[in-house]
């Protein structure tokens, strides 16, 4: 079983239903003695965590809102994930750059060639050996036809700015989350979201396992 850190990210549409699966993740790698780091983005630290609130309600243009979201990041590494990660515990991010490509980019139509910039400026670690970028070690991408994500988000709540768009929107963001799997084959596993809570959680479990990072 793996010791070192090891980074997972999670991510979806909005209604694919992640946090339950993230939850019971952080149990599985506790209940084997690991230091579980359980965090999310936009989010993780105080600044982020402010840069969120701004980022899912006020109105604002593409490459503001690209900005933002990650200038969060590049507080939330160098805080949270970066110090988690050297600490060899698990960290377990609801969200990382994927939804960036898939919401800014594949929903809002923002260039990509921008984010891959921005990607590569935030997330390069500089350390002893050559710089590296920092990356999930994997991703968990719960695919769920926008349709059922909408009725399963139906009057649950009130609606941020994304989760008040269109289906269409969805669509193409669920698009732009297929093209980085396709981009990113090794890294990013796809699971089935429209199966029962049951199904999808042993699909977790399994991907992980199949990394032997949980017994
Ligand atoms: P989400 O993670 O779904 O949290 P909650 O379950 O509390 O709603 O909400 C974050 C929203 O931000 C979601 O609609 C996706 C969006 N988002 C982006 O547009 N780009 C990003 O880079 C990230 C991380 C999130």
């Amino acid at each position: 079983m793996a010791t070192s850190g090891l980074f997972i990210s999670f991510e979806g549409i909005d209604g694919a239903g992640k946090s339950t699966h993230i939850d019971a993740l952080a149990a599985a790698f506790r209940a084997q003695g690991r230091a579980v780091c359980l965090t999310r983005e936009p989010g993780g630290t105080p600044l982020a965590e402010k840069l969120r609130t701004i980022f899912l309600h006020d109105p604002m243009d593409g490459l503001t809102e690209a900005l933002l979201v990650f200038a969060a990041r590049r507080d939330h590494l160098q805080q949270v994930i970066e110090p988690a990660l050297a600490r060899g515990e698990v960290v377990l991010c609801d969200r990382f750059t994927d939804a960036t490509f898939a919401y800014q980019g594949g929903g809002r139509g923002f260039d990509l060639q921008v984010l891959s910039y921005l990607e590569h400026e935030v997330q390069t670690v500089k350390g002893q050996g050559a710089p590296l970028l920092r990356e999930p070690g994997l991703t968990i991408w719960f695919d769920l036809p926008p349709e059922i994500a909408a009725q399963r988000l139906a009057g649950s709540r009130v609606p941020d700015k994304f989760e008040a768009q269109p289906a269409e929107f969805f669509r193409r963001v669920a698009a732009g989350y297929a093209q980085r799997m396709q981009q990113n084959p090794q890294r990013i596993a796809r699971i089935d979201a429209d199966q029962t809570v049951e199904q999808v959680r042993q699909d977790v479990f399994a991907t992980v396992r199949s990394r032997e990072w949980l017994a």
